[in-house]
This record gives C-alpha cells, sequence and structure tokens, in this order.
C-alpha cells in the first residue's frame, strides 16, 4: 500500500478539515485491546488558522480555557509562541458518538502542523490521539486515526494493509487499513448528549466484573467475524453480527431507552443496527437492506432522531488549499 501522504507545509493562514467517524464493531472493547472497524464519515469538521494579536478561538479568547481540546492541540502542535486565532465549523453534532472531537483535532493538528512546517501522516496519528487522550482522560486512537487516515480501518485486528501504531505509554494499538465495501449507512443522532470519559469509565467498571473476561472475549469474535463479512461484502451477515454487537453494548450498561427506541424503529428497513460510539445517548448506525435507504432514514425521521444516509470518506485530514486568504 502507497502510504498516507504528509501533510505539506504551508504559511499561515492554512486551512485544514478532518472527516468524523462511524464505528461499526468493536467500541468500547478497543480501548482493552480487542478489534475494532470503523471508517471515516463524509461529514467534517473544518478549521481555519490565521496570525492574530491574541489566541482564541471561534473569536472567544476563553477558549483556551474552556475548551480542553483546543488547549491540548495548541500545547502539543504550536510551540510558536506567536498567538493564532482559529475558526472551526463542523457538520457533526457533538457528543453525539460520530467523532465531533477527534474531527476538531485532526483537523487543528493538520493545520497547525502545516504551519510549522509539515508532518508525516503516522506523527499526526499519534498526536491527534495524544491531544484526544489529554483533554478526554481515556480512550483509543480509533476515532483519531479514522479521521488523519480516512477510509475503512481497523484497529487491534491483524486484518489489513498496516498504517501506523499508536503508543500511550505501555499500550499499544496496532491501526490497518481494509477495503470499503461501499456501502451507503444511516445513522440516527438520538439528540440525548451524553460524555465519553463518562461513558468508558462505566464500561470499564462493568468489565471488571467476575463475567468480563467472558464477555470481552465476545466482542473480540463478533469484531473478528464483522471484519470478515464487510470484507467479503456480505451484507446479511454483517445485520447479524451489529445485532449481535448490540447485545453486547447493553450487557454492559452503553444502551439507552432512546436508542433501543431508534434500533426497533430501524428494524423492519435495516439488515441489523447498534449503537455507535461510546453509547449511552449519542447515534445508532443501520445498515439498510437493499433499496430501503429512503424507508430507513423516513423511519428513524418519525422516531425522533436526526438520520443521516452516510458513506464512508476516503480522505482523511488534509488541507483546504485556497480557502483562506489572508
Ligand atoms: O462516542 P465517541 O465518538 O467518543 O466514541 C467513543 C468510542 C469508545 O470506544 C467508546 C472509546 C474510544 O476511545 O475508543
Amino acid at each position: 500500500m502507497e502510504p498516507l501522504a504528509p501533510i505539506p507545509s504551508r504559511p499561515l493562514p492554512v486551512s485544514a478539515r478532518a472527516p468524523g467517524k462511524c464505528i461499526v464493531f468493536g467500541e468500547h472493547a478497543v480501548v482493552r485491546g480487542s478489534p475494532e472497524l470503523l471508517f471515516a464519515l463524509d461529514l467534517d469538521a473544518q478549521v481555519v488558522v490565521r496570525p492574530a494579536p491574541r489566541i482564541e478561538l471561534n473569536s472567544d479568547p476563553r477558549g483556551i480555557e474552556e475548551n480542553p481540546y483546543f488547549r491540548a492541540a495548541l500545547a502539543r502542535g504550536w510551540p510558536d509562541p506567536a498567538p493564532v486565532s482559529v475558526r472551526s465549523v463542523t457538520q457533526l453534532p457533538k457528543a453525539s458518538g460520530l467523532g465531533s472531537s477527534a474531527a476538531f483535532v485532526a483537523a487543528l493538528s493538520a493545520a497547525l502542523a502545516s504551519a510549522s512546517g509539515g508532518l508525516e501522516r503516522a506523527a499526526l496519528a499519534q498526536r491527534a490521539f495524544d491531544i484526544e487522550r489529554e483533554a478526554q482522560g481515556v480512550g483509543s486512537p480509533g476515532d483519531t486515526s479514522a479521521s488523519v487516515a480516512g477510509g475503512f480501518v481497523t484497529v487491534n485486528a491483524g486484518e489489513g494493509a498496516p498504517l501506523w501504531s499508536v503508543a500511550s505509554g505501555a499500550e499499544r494499538w496496532d491501526v490497518r487499513r481494509v477495503e470499503d465495501p461501499g456501502w451507503v449507512w444511516v445513522i440516527g443522532y438520538s439528540g440525548v448528549p451524553r460524555s465519553t470519559a463518562d461513558a468508558v469509565r462505566a464500561v470499564a467498571r462493568r468489565l471488571e466484573e467476575p463475567d468480563g473476561p467472558r464477555i470481552l472475549e465476545a466482542f473480540g469474535d463478533v469484531a473478528r467475524a464483522g471484519i470478515e463479512a464487510v470484507g467479503r461484502g456480505d451484507r446479511e451477515a454483517t445485520g447479524r453480527l451489529l445485532g449481535r454487537n448490540q447485545e453486547l453494548l447493553r450487557t454492559v450498561g452503553a444502551s439507552h431507552p432512546r436508542l433501543e427506541e431508534l434500533l426497533r424503529a430501524a428494524g423492519p428497513a435495516a439488515e441489523g443496527a447498534k449503537l455507535t460510539g461510546a453509547g449511552v445517548g449519542g447515534s445508532i448506525v443501520a445498515l439498510p437492506k437493499p433499496g430501503q435507504e429512503t424507508e430507513l432514514v423516513r423511519r428513524l425521521a418519525r422516531a425522533g432522531a436526526l438520520p443521516f444516509a452516510v458513506r464512508c470518506s476516503p480522505a482523511g485530514a488534509s488541507l483546504v488549499e485556497g480557502a483562506a486568504p489572508g
């Protein structure tokens, strides 16, 4: 596989974009080293970074105190003492399980890296993860790697072409590229926001119980089978495995009554569906039955969700050339 292009060097002002992500199999368990499959969404965050008399985020000088992702991104990616003003816009609802923070961090880190001489993509993936981990305190590098790489990626799966590995202390996650099956997926955002960090900590406590190792193993089996099913383009098997993954997520307390309602609403038009991301609110992802995309979107809207029909974005974090005139 061709290595992914590095982020090129550009002078300020610089604009960059990065996609959000959708986890198909393996969220939560991935934090403990289990396999995960996810893809970059065709919904993104975009930033413009300009020289400025003071540091600000969307015209607010308190951004540096109030937004831990912004603070960590500047601390790790902007050694230059010259202050910058950052504007950000996003198509991703916040705290929805769709990787809005990872997309913001990846786009901002790409822009800052570009204005500091450019950066290899593996180094950008490590930096974006370090920033998210510092801001959030917990988590795996799946989200930030999908935002940096684009396309479909696996974590800890040993499947596909190696992209990079990302480390935190003694922990290490292996990130690889697998093929996009080219499917349309339907996401339904419940409108129930939640904290990823709280959800991750609650599930981690549940996995400490005596049946934790058995549950973790089941997560791994489902994700491995799911990666294979997606790899051979088998929609029915993928749908069944989405349902099995959801049962496990329910067992560890990551579901929510609103998510269960949306999963029921999706049922008749979907091969299968599950929550996506940290859960306890946030979103579901469903694989439509052939020709049922519109019906699935309609069913989720009627059930009160914000639905999105999405595809995988092949592009990861990238500069938006010509978008930031002085
Ligand atoms: O809900 P999100 O978009 O923050 O995704 C969290 C995914 C987890 O597996 C629960 C945590 C992680 O960092 O992998």
